[in-house]
């Protein structure tokens, strides 16, 4: 078996005095979408802000071989780490475009990479039309596409996505997960967040988080029932 994408092992954090993470490992696979579950204040954004460099934590991370943990989040996203943060984070007075080209790493050779601005607003169709509105104009599953675009235009390696769907139409998250399998087939890793059955169809393997630590990993189908039925 290929060696992980991401890696990370013995990961603790938090907000000041209040601990939130108390020896987290975990791995993420090319070509793997991999579902973190949790009850509401498990720790899940905590996790995904902590891989970023968002928030401090201890332990180490790798990704592709690189280790991460001593480095601040902009060298881990020039290394391949995206992130879509729960709050999406985009500019609300800048335009589409300009909140698009934030995305790009600078000094990228565009034809090396494979996400390039005409490549989003083809998958992106909604946002092609509304160029140059100002992003706080759009409805929240626009602006969910936009912050989901900016991220792919940074031609990530690994994808950290915090609820990605949360808020959207059925035909948006329909949309979502079918661009999350497409992602897949390209040999992108996926660290996602949702709270929703289609997300457990679409994962190739579950952890979930609780007292501060991982509870289960392993294949989809032996999840336990009791959390498939409480949280999904
Ligand atoms: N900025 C913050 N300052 C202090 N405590 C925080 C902060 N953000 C989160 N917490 C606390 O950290 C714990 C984990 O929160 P986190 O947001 O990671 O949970 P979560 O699993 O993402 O849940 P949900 O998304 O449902 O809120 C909770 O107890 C929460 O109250
Ligand atoms: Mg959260």
């Amino acid at each position: 078996m290929s060696p992980p994408l991401l890696e990370a092992r013995d990961l603790q954090g938090g907000y000041g005095r209040l601990r939130v993470l108390r020896g987290v490992s975990l791995q993420v696979r090319a070509g793997e979408i991999v579902l973190l579950l949790g009850r509401n204040g498990s720790g899940r954004s905590t996790l995904l802000q902590i891989l970023m460099g968002l928030l401090p934590g201890t332990g180490s991370l790798w990704l592709a071989g690189h280790a991460l943990h001593t480095l601040p989040s902009h060298r881990r996203a020039r290394l391949g780490l995206g992130y879509v943060p729960e709050q999406r984070d985009i500019f609300p007075g800048l335009s589409v475009r300009q909140n698009l080209a934030l995305g790009a790493k600078p000094g990228a050779d565009p034809s090396l990479t494979p996400w390039t601005e005409a490549h989003v607003l083809v998958r992106f169709p909604a946002l092609a039309a509304r160029l140059h509105t100002a992003a706080h104009h759009l409805s929240g599953g626009e602006q969910q596409m936009l912050a989901l675009a900016r991220t792919l235009l940074g031609n990530p390696r690994l994808l950290l996505l915090d609820e990605p769907t949360q808020g959207l139409a059925p035909q948006r998250v329909a949309e979502t997960a079918e661009l999350l399998t497409q992602l897949r087939a390209t040999g992108l890793g996926i660290l996602l967040v949702e709270q929703r059955p289609w997300a457990l169809d679409l994962a190739d393997r579950v952890v979930v988080l609780g007292d501060q630590q991982v509870q289960f990993s392993g294949a989809p189908a032996c999840l336990p029932s009791a959390v498939s039925d409480a949280w999904l």
